[in-house]
């Protein structure tokens, strides 16, 4: 057959191509490749109307006519030799068949394609907008033609809902076909124009790279154009757009700002999308239903109805707030009443009755911070305690107002949850005002008002009594004023429907025992709708919202008499501190992620950004017992209060760390020093090593580091080997000789050499030798026990073993830096080095032993101890400070008393169960490697090569940031994931991470394919 049809475009086209069948409803479609060009030629299903093809040729030119202002991306009619949009040429059969050629597009079906971004959806939309503005000015005889697929026709299905045999659905379809009913009136008043009339996921082509953003590249596909108004496109488009995605109403939001950004909408047809993209859904769900009545063999059928009907049973959202949304997403006004009531109000504000009372001014009360930055309440942001939540000011305080618009972490009850993750998306911004007053406080109506509803909403972190009054500008128009947190028995004196007058007393401040359990404050919010929320007012929202909600319910401060621009929260600006940086602080300090991230909270194995948003944090392990311990915190206070002073006294604080620290040691390492950093630790560890055997030669791995100060960078091939090390004044010293990281994956050794630790060490006799040689000595091998910059490796088992025997046979001492892989980390074992069954000379530690506050540890054997202690005395003034010896110790003792090592050992299990698993998914994943929570996942772009994936890593380490979950990139080519959470990581969040990671990989499937 494909000969057949290369001949017929021989023939017909002059062209000489390979031909590929592609999938095709009715008609027969074959991509055809020529050396320089590729085509899809269609071949029409016998007896198909000339004026079908025709129609599709003539809007195709007429696109390709019009596009001075914009190209839309369709396809080019390629007329034959004779001149012609299309053809009859006979198929095998010798049936006669319509032929045509167009132009083929590179991309993927936006179906199959990941990641659909707000930015690309957007992007379709501005196409749709400029496609449909071209083709206002196109007509055909054929687009008037009955259709089942038009909208305007769609009322058919009402006649076959009994197909529909659960009753639920049967319910919901009704109701969507009742509604599109109610509105026909309006959609036959718009006029009408052709309109492409199928956007669906498979006409819409999608090209884009790691390195290059995804774009559309082709809508195709005019088969179904028709006449109807021009919002049924938008309708249709945005029926598909919404079904797979997490956040449907922001995707269909994109695409509604796109269309509006190049043919601007109407408010009537911005009110038509969600009534018409449901029908469109109806349509589709009656459709196959009768479809897989007729071919019950055909079990696709039903299985292709499951994204649409999942979205209409699960997403019950309000029209009216997805209306509001849409309306917001084009930059028009909330409704026709919202401009003129704020006029109105900011005009009166000031002389409206104080709602406290007209001996209260309002304006002289302090505003209380109770941010994400300017507040610790809660300790726990997923569970805010009752004493807090009744104690959220300063009890001194008579009377303060809570800020408007504030991002609060105190909302931790399950309603305020948007997902199913512990670090889901919340909603933390305030959007009401606070009065804060003693209970009993009475209420007084600002303006006249008419009750609109009370309530008594006893739930903890609830209302309690509240109350929603109706007002109503001299121009007419209705606005409303909601009060929480009252006195539920002030509030059932009032009645539905009672008038009140400015000044009326209407309600009285609640105790926590009857407000919800707060602090006894006002909660005053403003709508200028109720449309779509009645009077289940959201009271706090996602910052990703804000702004959309900020346009239903504007500050309520005009109606408090209050000056806007005090009572709105402004956070700490991330703009200000990002060019601060970039002025006054040295440029080779790298800030993580391509859109850095502004952190202003922490909580155990989280992250909250200046909005509140919960990040998940699987990269820092400086926080190893959690972020923000109060026991660590207590103890800090505590002892700042009573004395923080230095080494040369004695104190029982010091002897207590010391006691701590050992008591995980070899018996053998009994002698400690304190100091202030892991840099410090190691500066030191070189001058035990020098002290001891009076050498200087030191042997170290590869792309090792060890610190920031002249000695470690020394050391650090990281550092002084880098390709910006010469720009830096640094280059390798004669003293220190490197050795192969013991990298049994890319290394020379592989795992498969039983030999791999043997033939690694052996590197370290070579040095030896050649030192010997030289008549040079050896002071010592330094390593991180797990190389961690170097890759998150670990050596074959006997490699220490091997290393050691070497090192000390030459008289060195062997130093084992355990900053990264200390403390339980590994799940298995405390110290790295005991996974390597040695016993170091000395053993270095640093930052997740303060938790956050500066410590670093030596740990050595007394001999050399002794032989250091010839030397000048060694001090440091904050190493081993009150402060942090009880925070050191506090911090291993919460290591203990929370068993985080068995927790590393738990949740490392899930991790790399769930890691291998994507590794067996994800062809890029080469290596997943490490213990317990040292982790490392080594990404290629070859598995016979094992070529590196830079670019990759890349991709996925900032692709996860975006989806707030941290991680990180290492190794020598920055491919390999680092994930290092703090200790505290729940089973859940692996589950998170797990999820987030197979989706990521999906799109870099996608964008490498
Ligand atoms: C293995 C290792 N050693 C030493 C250091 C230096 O510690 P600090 O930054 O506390 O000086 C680091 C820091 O990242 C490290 O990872």
């Amino acid at each position: 057959m494909l000969q057949h049809w290369s001949r017929a475009i021989a023939h017909i086209w002059g062209l000489e191509g390979s031909l590929t069948q592609l999938d095709g409803e009715y008609d027969l479609n074959f991509s055809v490749a020529t050396p320089t060009e590729q085509f899809v030629l269609k071949v029409m299903r016998p007896g198909c109307e000339q004026a079908f093809v025709d129609m599709q040729c003539l809007s195709l030119e007429h696109l390709h006519q019009q596009s001075l202002s914009a190209q839309v991306p369709v396809p080019q009619v390629i007329t034959t030799l004779e001149g012609q949009n299309f053809t009859v040429y006979h198929d095998p059969r010798g049936k006669p068949r319509i032929v045509w050629l167009v132009s083929k597009f590179e991309g993927l079906n936006y179906a199959h394609f990941q990641p659909k971004s707000g930015v690309l959806i957007h992007q379709l939309g501005s196409y749709m907008g400029h496609m449909s503005a071209q083709l206002e000015s196109f007509n055909h005889a054929y687009l008037k033609r009955d259709f089942k697929w038009n909208l305007m026709q769609s009322g058919w299905i009402e006649a076959e809902l009994g197909c529909i045999e659960n009753l639920e659905r049967k319910e919901i379809i009704t109701s969507i076909v009742e509604q599109f009913k109610a509105l026909e009136t309006d959609l036959n008043n718009l006029p009408q124009q052709c309109i492409h009339n199928d956007v669906n996921d498979y006409n819409i082509l999608v090209q884009g790279s790691l390195n290059q953003a995804p774009h559309i590249s082709g809508i195709i596909d005019l088969g179904d154009m028709c006449l109807a108004p021009r919002v049924c496109d938008l309708a249709i488009a945005g029926a598909y757009i919404v079904l797979d995605q997490a956040q449907p109403e922001q995707a269909l939001a994109q695409l509604v700002a796109g269309v509006h950004s190049s043919a601007p909408l109407t408010a009537m047809e911005v009110a038509l999308v969600w009534p018409l993209l449901r029908m469109r859904l109806a349509v589709s769900v009656v459709n196959s239903t009768l479809m897989a009545l007729d071919n019950p063999d055909d079990p696709y059928i039903t299985i292709s109805q499951g994204p649409a009907w999942a979205f209409l049973q699960n997403h019950r959202m309000s029209g009216g707030l997805i209306e509001a949304r849409l309306r917001f997403a084009c930059g028009l006004p909330l409704n026709t009443a919202a401009k003129p009531t704020l006029a109105w109000l900011s005009e009166h504000s000031g002389a409206f009755f104080p709602l406290l009372g007209a001996d209260i001014d309002l304006n002289q009360a302090p505003m209380v911070d109770l941010s994400v930055e300017g507040s610790s309440i809660p300790q726990d942001p997923f569970s805010i305690q009752p004493h807090e939540a009744q104690q959220l000011i300063n009890p001194n305080l008579q009377l303060a107002l809570g800020y408007y618009l504030e991002p609060r972490l105190v909302y931790t009850g399950k309603a305020f949850k948007n997902g199913s993750w512990p670090s889901s998306n919340r909603r933390t911004v305030h959007l009401g005002l606070d009065i804060f007053a003693p209970a009993g406080t009475a209420l007084h109506a600002p303006l006249a008002a008419t009750v609109e509803a009370i309530d008594n909403r006893q739930a903890n972190l609830d209302y309690g009594g509240v109350v929603i009054l109706r007002h109503r500008s001299p121009r007419g128009d209705e606005f409303y004023s909601l009060y929480g947190h009252l006195n539920p028995s002030s509030v059932t004196q009032l009645k539905v429907g009672q008038e009140l007058s400015a000044g009326d007393v209407f309600a009285h401040l609640g105790e926590p025992s009857h407000n919800g359990g707060w602090d006894p404050h006002v909660h005053v919010q403003l709508a200028l709708s109720i449309e779509g929320m009645g009077y289940d007012w959201p009271g706090a929202v996602d910052p990703d919202d804000m702004n959309l909600w900020q346009s239903v319910c504007p500050n309520p401060s005009l109606l408090l008499n209050l000056d806007h621009d005090v009572t709105q929260y402004s956070p700490p600006s991330k703009d200000h501190a990002q060019q601060v940086r970039q002025d006054h602080f040295g440029q080779n300090l790298k800030l993580s992620y391509a859109e850095p991230v502004m952190f202003l909270r922490g909580w155990r194995h989280y992250l909250f950004d200046e909005w509140g948003r919960p990040y998940l944090d699987a990269y820092n392990n400086v926080p190893h017992v959690g972020h923000a311990h109060p026991r660590v915190a207590q103890v800090a206070a505590e002892q700042l209060v009573r004395i923080n002073t230095n080494s040369r006294y004695l104190h029982p604080s010091r002897s207590a760390f010391a006691e701590q620290v050992l008591s995980h040691m070899p018996s053998e390492l009994s002698v400690c020093y304190f100091v202030n950093s892991g840099s410090e630790a190691n500066e030191l560890a070189l001058r035990l090593a020098r002290a001891h055997t009076g050498a200087k030669q030191i042997i170290t791995p590869q792309h090792g580091y060890f610190g920031n100060t002249t000695g470690t960078v020394d050391i650090s091939a990281y550092k002084f080997a880098s390709p910006k090390a010469r720009a830096g004044g640094l280059s390798q010293p004669d003293w220190v000789h490197l050795v192969d990281v013991a990298d049994d994956y890319r290394g020379q050794y592989r795992r498969d050499d039983k030999a791999a630790g043997e033939l690694y060490a052996q590197q370290v006799a070579q040095h030896i030798a050649t030192l010997k040689t030289n008549g040079e000595q050896l002071a010592g091998f330094i390593a991180e026990t797990f190389p961690s910059v170097g890759g998150q490796i670990v050596p074959p088992p006997d490699y220490l073993q091997h290393v050691y025997k070497h090192v000390r046979s030459a008289g060195g001492l062997c130093i084992a830096d355990e900053v990264q892989t200390g403390l339980g980390r590994l799940g298995d074992f405390y110290f790295g080095f005991e996974q390597q069954q040695v016993v170091p000379d000395v053993v270095v530690l640093g930052k997740p032993i303060g938790n956050g506050h500066p410590i670093g540890v030596v740990v050595t054997r007394p001999a050399i101890a002794a032989s250091f202690a010839h030397g000048p005395e060694f001090f440091s003034t904050f190493g081993g400070s009150n402060l942090s010896c009880v925070v050191g110790t506090e911090v291993l003792r919460i290591v203990e008393d929370e068993q985080l090592m068995n927790n590393a050992q738990d949740m490392g299990k899930l991790l790399f169960a769930g890691l291998r698993k994507l590794q067996r998914e994800h062809a890029c994943i080469g290596d997943v490697r490490g213990f317990g929570l040292f982790v490392g996942v080594d990404l290629i772009s070859d598995p016979d090569s094992r070529k590196p994936a830079t670019q990759i890593a890349d991709y996925v380490k900032n692709r996860m940031c975006e989806e707030r979950i941290l991680m990180g990139s290492e190794g020598p080519d920055d491919n390999v994931l680092k994930i290092r959470p703090p200790l505290t990581i729940g089973a859940e969040d692996v589950n998170h991470l797990l999820h987030m990671l197979d989706k990521v990989m999906h799109e870099v499937k996608v964008l490498t394919a």
